[in-house]
């Protein structure tokens, strides 16, 4: 009997599931982890949705199989976010599908739409669903940079000079995980024009669309006209609202790339609970100063953390946008490697991070720090970090100028 599964073969171990084991050995030991690894929200949803959730649990008849593509109040509930948020108008019959989780939705509709042996254009670093969707899907992946500026669009260019065959479909983040790195409109007017002209689809994450900072909201590429024609979009709702156990996430825009999902995913699932659909809808057509509440927490946090790792003799770049600070190994330490240096912070320092190499081969360099805990432990984390600094020889600031 074989054990050389094809899929399986074709994915590494996961570079940050060893970090994690560490954490969780040494939260089992009784060690007090400041745990910055995983993007998990640490907050709760609003008290209404999670109302709403119970209301309709209570009700005999809410707990068959609900609907793939989620009920229709909630594919309307989508499209009413993206005309308020963005001003474009979407059909809720088929231009938008629920998923379950973003996560879902990108490996779905990889499966959909992907043929062993397509060229699929992703970025590198970037969240491993971008790239591993679509291998496990049989796709081959042509990396091209996050960082949106020339090189990006020299990349592009050149990859569809000298790939054969020629790449079907293009991934894009922004705001990033995991570098947080953002783009403008000007950016996606340029993409759906390079899209168009090379018949590349295009397939946007926009997991963070809510948590930007210094008040430059994110823009979305179904803002550009005819951007229909070549995209889709996906949101979550497992940031913006804290329900990131709940699973929920949408795709919308281009026609043909929803029905494909839709009807993958009908073979799939039978939907998300309808309780949960029903409170998702509560939270997308109530009040929404929680998400305001949210942005501004995370402000906070990136403020507290970039002040408090500098002063503690590593500087970290200001994110503008998402919940991760993406970190250059202090430079000191930079021969460590991202994923020795993430360990040596878990053992030393009581903090988790990941490492950036876990992202791709261009994170090597870089941990990723996520914004998870609140402030005093993002202070606390600061101070550790300062003691494993030292001990490795590291100055910080105050000491450096004397
Ligand atoms: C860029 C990006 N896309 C998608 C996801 C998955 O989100 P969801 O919980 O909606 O599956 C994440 C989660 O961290 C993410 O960072």
């Amino acid at each position: 009997m074989s054990e050389d599964f094809y899929r399986i073969r074709r994915l590494p171990p996961y570079v940050i599931a060893e970090v994690n084991a560490m954490r969780a050995a040494a939260r089992a030991g009784g060690e007090d982890i400041i745990d910055l690894g995983m993007g998990n929200p640490d907050l709760p949803p609003p008290p209404h949705v999670i109302a709403k959730l119970a209301e309709v649990a209570a009700k005999p008849d809410a707990h068959g199989y609900s609907a793939s593509k989620g009920i229709p109040g909630i594919r309307r509930a989508q499209a009413g976010y993206y005309a308020r948020r963005f001003g474009v108008t979407l059909c809720p019959e088929t231009e938008v599908v629920m998923t379950m989780g973003s996560k879902e939705g990108l490996a779905s509709l990889a499966t959909a739409i992907t043929a062993p042996g397509d060229v699929v254009l992703a970025p590198n670093p970037s969240y491993p669903i971008h790239t591993f969707g679509f291998i496990i899907a049989g796709a081959t992946i042509r990396s091209v940079p996050t960082t949106p500026d020339e090189n990006y669009w020299r990349a592009l260019d050149r990859a569809m000079v000298f790939t054969v065959p020629r790449p079907s479909l293009l991934i894009v983040n922004y705001p990033s995980n995991p570098t947080a790195e953002t783009v403008d409109l000007a950016f996606y007017e340029r993409l759906v024009a390079w899209a168009k002209a090379n018949k590349v689809w295009v397939l946007s994450d926009l997991a963070y669309s809510e948590l930007y900072f210094d008040g430059q909201p994110t823009r979305s590429i179904l803002e550009v006209p005819g951007a229909k024609d070549v995209a889709v979009e996906f949101t979550s709702m497992s940031k913006t609202y804290s329900m990131a156990g709940w699973r929920v996430g949408f795709a919308v825009g281009n026609k043909q790339l929803i029905a494909a999902l839709t009807r993958v995913k009908s073979y799939l699932d039978y939907g998300a609970f309808t309780p949960i659909q029903a409170a998702a809808c509560a939270a997308l057509n109530g009040p929404q100063d929680i998400v305001e509440t949210n942005r501004a927490l995370y402000h906070k946090r990136r403020d507290v953390l970039v002040e408090a790792f500098g002063r503690a003799g590593w500087d970290i770049p200001v994110p503008r946008a998402s919940m991760f600070c993406w970190a250059p190994l202090p430079p000191a330490l930079a021969h460590l490697g991202s994923l020795e240096f993430s360990k040596q912070l878990l053992t030393h320092a009581g903090v988790a991070v990941a490492p950036g190499v876990g992202y791709g081969e261009e994170g090597e360099g870089f941990v990723r720090i996520a914004m998870v805990e609140n402030e005093q432990r993002l202070r606390q984390a600061a101070r550790n970090v300062r003691k494993y600094l030292l001990s490795m020889g590291v100055n910080t600031p105050a000491q450096a100028a004397g």
